[in-house]
Formats: C-alpha cells, structure tokens, sequence
C-alpha cells in the first residue's frame, strides 16, 4: 500500500498514515476551498465568542484574529499554500493558523466541530451569493420591463397549441416573462429565511460542554437565530436543497425564454432579431446565424435540475446526525450557482438589444384567424348563445381559408351570409387593434393594461430585495 507521511491535525488515533489514494479521494479542499472566506468569517465569530464567555482570553483571540486576517491575506494574494493533506479547507486554515501563531492557533477549535463549521460556512456562503443572483435578476427584470415599455402596443400573435390563438401585445408577454422572474424572486427571499440560521455550536452533534453563547455568535454573522436543535443543525442540507429547487425553477424560467427566442428568430417565425454578439454562425453553412446564448442556457437548464436530484438523492438514506456523504453537496452546489449567475448575466445582457420585427409579427397575426373569438363574442352580444356564434364563425374562418383571405377582408354580404346579425359595425372587432383594445381587465392585453402593469412592476423593483443580509 502506497503511504504518506501525514502531518493531518486529526491523525493520533491512527497507526499507520492514511493511503495516498485515500487521502485524495476523501479531500474536499480542492472545491471547498471556495468558502475560505466565509469559513475565516465564521472563525473569527467563534474565537469573539469564545473570549465573550472566559474560554479565550483577549490576548489569545486578538492573535486568533490577527492570523486569520492575515491568512484571508495571503489566500487573496494568492500566496497560501493548499494542501490535499490537510483534507478540506476548514483544516486547511486551522494548520495554517497554528503555523502563524502556535498555541493560541490550537484553541481555535475549542467548542466546535467541522460538522458544525461547514454547516455554517454553506449557509453564509450561499447567502451572500443569492446576493449575487438577486442582482443579475433584477437586471434581467429591468431590461424586461425596457423592452415592454417600447412594445407596449406592438401586436403580435398569441399562441396556445403553438397555433395562434388571438392577437395580443409583444409587451403584454414580455410581461408574462417578467410575472415569472417576479415569483422567482420571492421565492429567493423565502428560501434565505431558512438559509439565514446559525449551526455554529452544534459541534460534532451533541453540542458543547464549554458555555457558548449562541445568540451571540449568531448576532456576529448576521443569522437570524442559533438553529434550535444541534443534531438537525450538522446534518440538515434542506436549505441547499431548497435553494437548488428554486434555481431550477429559475433555469426552467430561463429555458422557456430561450424556447421562445428561437423560434422567434427562426427564419419561419421572423419575429426577433437576436444581436450578432450573442449569436455564432456555422462552421460550413455561410447563411447560419445560430441563436447559441439562448440554446445553452435551454441546454444548462437541465443540468442545474441534475443537481437538485443528485441534492436529494444525496441526502434520502441519511441517518443523524452528519456523514461524509454531505462532502458531496458542494460540487452541485457551486455549479448550480455558477450556472444560474452566468444565464441570468448572459439574459440581462442580452435581452436590451433583442429587436422586435413589429411587421412580420402583425401580418402573422393577421395570417392566424387571430380574431375569431372577437367575432363570436360580437355575435353573443347580438343575442346568440355562445356555441351557435362559435359555429358561425367556423364557417367564416373556412371561407377565408378558402379564398386566402383574413375574417377582416371578407366582404359584409360575405359574412352576412353566416349570420344576418353582422351589419357593418363588425370591423371595428375584427381589426388586431380593437381585439387587443377590447381586453382592458386587470391581466388583459390591452395597450393602456399593459402600460399600467409596467408602472406597477418598476414600483415593485424600487423596493430592495428584502433579504437578511
Ligand atoms: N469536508 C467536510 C464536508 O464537506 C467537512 C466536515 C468533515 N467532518 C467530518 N466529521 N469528517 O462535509
């Protein structure tokens, strides 16, 4: 058996010195090093806490917390020295401390655990990045509401089926988007709720027999409280999984929009135009403008719902209190957040410079019988049941078909024909704009609604994100 000569922190008990296949398999410094930050911020809590109760004197947290600055230093700098030996970076730190200022170093961990410490280091860690994604959201959200102001009453078909289905605003849906992005939003915050508790004395499972004082320390990171039962707080990976099912929803958000702007700026639809900054061409077909931005982020959505899976599925044989399975949360964890930033960035960029092809929207709509429903509902309002006015109008939709024609170039004999209700009058409901104009409700797709719910959305956006930071 290959072996090296371990210096591990952790290494009495054993005999013989860990396998060096082993030692690299069971490390996690290699991406867990990512929380130095937070984990040096949840120490220097620990050490204030801990001189607060009598365990450390001053003398001794002062060099706790002189060390740590310094190492905070030294891994910005990109001087610090990570090593596989010292297995994560929770040891990593701590080795490193003891290497800076000796003894005072070894008490550090008095009254804790790593199971209590990572714990703590993913909670602030992933607080302080959904920051970061509420930031690119709200940019995202901002750029939609732009674009639904300068397309508030640009018409365009609305589809359901794919076929379409009556005449709608390009604004209006935009709206639809950013009614999404808005729960997205929510839900965020809510999730931070219970991201936003302190593990931090649980220790090992069982808590300590040292007299911490959790709301203190609590109070010192800016978590809401001590979470309430120690062996729930080591081994709980409910707030990162949570988090991961709403960044899969926000993926899948995201996936929907790229959905819609491919076909939109697909030869067949014609409907946007993509900017060639987020587009490539192809390799062999000189005409190919591909609308890649949007495919890749359709493509991540999928794997942002892999880690949701791979989260739970990680967690569902657990018995209490912590095993080394939870090593295994960081990986997808970090990824899931890397990917949701980088396609919300990609999105917000993006969405400004999209451009609306105002004709080819309208002339579709006029192509798709758009106005079907309105003429019923004229019929209804002339005295005839629903159904019978729908029946009518198949007809006149048939004729159209026949002779190529929208229900608004057919003839008033022509459509009398169907239904001696109709007099002259019906043009005014089977143009695209008085179809829209006529949906004026609250939610409706009329110009002056649309108008109305982006003022309501740009008051909404002016309130902070509310989180617990
Ligand atoms: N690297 C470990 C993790 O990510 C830290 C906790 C280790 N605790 C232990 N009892 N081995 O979960």
């Amino acid at each position: 058996m290959t072996t090296v000569n371990s210096e591990k922190l952790s290494s009495a008990r054993f005999a013989e010195a860990t396998d060096a296949f082993v030692e690299e398999f069971t490390a996690s410094v290699q991406f867990d090093k990512r929380m130095a930050e937070q984990d040096i911020q949840g120490s220097i809590a620990h050490a204030t806490m801990l001189c607060a109760v009598g365990v450390l004197t001053t003398k001794e947290r002062d060099a706790i917390i002189g060390g740590l600055n310094r190492i905070a230093d030294e891994i910005i700098k990109g001087t610090f020295i990570w090593s596989i030996k010292q297995e994560d970076v929770h040891m990593n730190i701590e080795s490193r401390l003891i290497d800076l200022i000796g003894i005072a170093g070894k008490k550090l961990h008095t009254g804790r655990s790593r199971n209590d410490q990572v714990a703590t280091d993913i909670r602030l860690y992933l607080r302080s990045e959904i920051n970061h994604i509420e930031a690119q959201l709200r940019r995202l959200q901002t750029a939609i509401l732009d674009l639904a102001e300068q397309h508030f009453d640009t018409i365009m078909p609305g589809f359901t089926h794919l076929q379409v289905a009556q005449p709608i605003t390009f604004g209006h849906h935009l709206m639809a988007w950013f009614e999404m992005l808005s729960r997205d939003h929510e839900r965020l915050q809510d999730c931070l709720k219970r991201i936003n508790i302190m593990p931090l004395g649980a220790a090992a499972l069982a808590g300590t027999s040292y007299p911490i004082d959790r709301q203190l320390t609590s109070d010192l990171l800016g978590f809401s409280r001590p979470s309430a039962n120690s062996l729930d707080s080591v081994s709980d990976r409910d707030f990162a999984i949570e988090f991961t099912a709403v960044a899969s929803l926000i993926m899948m958000h995201l996936s929907r929009f790229s959905e819609e702007l491919i076909l939109w700026s697909s030869a067949q639809f014609d409907f946007i135009d993509i900017p060639d900054a987020f587009c490539t061409g192809s390799s062999i077909m000189p005409q190919k403008k591909n609308p890649d931005v949007p495919e890749l982020v359709r493509g991540k959505s999928g794997r942002v719902t892999g880690h949701l899976i791979a989260l739970l599925m990680l967690m569902k044989a657990q018995p209490l209190a912590y095993n080394k399975d939870n090593q295994e949360d960081k990986e997808p964890l970090f990824d899931t957040v890397d990917t949701l930033i980088n396609c919300l960035r990609a999105y917000a960029d993006m969405v400004p410079h999209l451009k609306a092809k105002k004709e080819n929207m309208y002339q579709s709509a006029k192509r798709g019988f758009a106005t079907a429903t309105d003429l019923a509902d004229y019929l209804v309002r002339k005295g005839l049941a629903f159904r019978d006015a729908h029946e009518i109008v198949g007809l006149a939709v048939r004729l159209g078909l026949e002779c190529k024609r929208d229900l608004a170039e057919l003839s008033l004999p022509e459509l009398q024909q169907f239904s001696p209700l109709i007099t002259s009058d019906v043009y005014d409901i089977l143009t695209l704009e008085g179809s829209v104009a006529a949906r004026k409700h609250i939610g409706g797709t009329a110009p002056e609604t649309v108008r109305k719910a982006i003022y309501t959305a740009r008051d909404s956006l002016k309130n902070p994100p509310n989180n617990a930071q």
